[in-house]
């Protein structure tokens, strides 16, 4: 268990799926509620890439000369992942990966790369312990795998570390066990914070 109240953490929820009452919405629910029974003192910022909808990475070189985008779209991304501790990644997987608008913000991490090896910058100070939680039509692990690595990939960039990846498998069957799950999202959660 963390230490309850020893300073305030900065939680950040990115979220991948259009559907509200859905299976992805649904888990990132239970972490929010789970986040706050475990470390009292969190502030959360819920980043909903649908309602973001990011403009698409055109690798147009302005991120190899400038520590910045050239579309200030992703200004209040990159201002909630400078103070973020922990980082939840929720995300149904469609065709084997990220749904478009929540790809579209892991492929604007360019810029951080960018500023790395182009400029001899680090865009990201703060250290993050993340989660990815996923939501998958089949019973297949193939859809996760693939996210996950994209992640480690991103997380480079976004100076972050994938701790615990949590999976709704089957969910097209209906049957899905929400007190399984949320049995291992506390888990998770309790090992990061
Ligand atoms: C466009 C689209 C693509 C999908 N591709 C896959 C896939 O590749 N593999 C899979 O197991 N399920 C796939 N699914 C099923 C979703 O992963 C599943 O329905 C999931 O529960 C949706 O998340 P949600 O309940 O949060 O909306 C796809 C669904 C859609 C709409």
């Amino acid at each position: 268990m963390g230490e309850l109240n020893s300073g305030k953490k900065e939680l950040l929820l990115i979220t991948g799926s259009p559907r509200k009452n859905g299976v992805t919405n649904t888990l990132a629910a239970m972490v929010l509620e789970e986040a706050g029974l475990i470390y009292k003192n969190i502030n959360v910022t819920t980043l909903d890439t649908y309602a973001l909808a990011l403009k698409p990475c055109t690798h147009c070189g302005y991120c190899k000369k400038k520590p910045a985008c050239v579309h200030d779209d992703f200004l209040p991304v990159d201002a909630a992942l400078q103070r973020a501790d922990v980082l939840v990644i929720a995300s149904p997987v469609y065709v084997l990966g990220f749904p478009a608008p929540l790809k579209a913000l892991l492929d604007r991490s360019q810029q951080y790369f960018e500023a790395k090896f182009s400029l001899g910058i680090t865009a990201i100070e703060r250290h993050k312990k993340a989660v990815l939680l996923s939501a998958h039509g089949s019973k297949d692990d193939k859809g996760v795998c693939f996210m996950e690595e994209q992640l480690k990939l991103v997380f480079k960039a976004f100076n972050a570390e994938l701790n615990a990846s949590i999976t709704a498998h089957n969910t097209d069957s209906g049957h899905i066990d929400f007190d399984a799950l949320r049995g291992e999202i506390k888990t998770a959660l309790t090992g990061i914070l």
